[in-house]
């Protein structure tokens, strides 16, 4: 499984840094949608769920946490701890977002507004569209 990282470019001044974010050109989608997780609850383990068609760049915008990626066949644990990192996670992909640090603010660029019916909430469910996306 290929994970896809994307460095943005920081605008640092002696004032601070900026980063900024359009659709199509840092990000490889049209952003219809933004949404973030901030005090968490320590321990906690969110997500648990893939997407049929939702794509997404994650960001931890402050603090750090993992996420957890698994295609079905292969599963990989990604860090994220700067502000100028996103993370791709594509459509059919199950993913687990823990060990957030106290201060964490997670951060999602999504391509598609929200949508229950494009979830899958169950793993084997999850196997199964997997398999037969394969065979299709
Ligand atoms: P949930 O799907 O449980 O978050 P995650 O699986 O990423 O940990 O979402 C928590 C609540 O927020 C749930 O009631 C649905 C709601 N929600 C929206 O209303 N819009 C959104 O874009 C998202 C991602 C969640």
């Amino acid at each position: 499984m290929q994970v896809v990282k994307y460095m943005f470019q920081p605008h640092g001044d002696d004032r601070g840094q900026l980063v900024a974010l359009e659709e199509f050109k840092d990000i490889p989608f049209k952003i219809k949608r933004v949404y973030y997780m901030y005090d968490t609850a320590e321990g906690v383990t969110r997500g648990y769920h893939a997407h049929k068609s939702l794509e997404q760049i994650l960001i931890c915008i402050h603090g750090s946490c993992k996420i957890r990626l698994d295609n079905g066949t292969e599963k990989k644990i990604v860090p994220l701890e700067k502000p100028y990192e996103g993370l791709y996670v594509s459509n059919v992909m199950w993913r687990e977002m823990f060990d957030f640090s106290p201060d964490a603010v997670l951060m999602v660029l999504a391509s598609e507004l929200y949508d229950e019916s494009d979830y899958i909430r169950d793993y084997d469910e999850f196997l199964e569209f997997v398999n037969s996306n394969k065979e299709a």
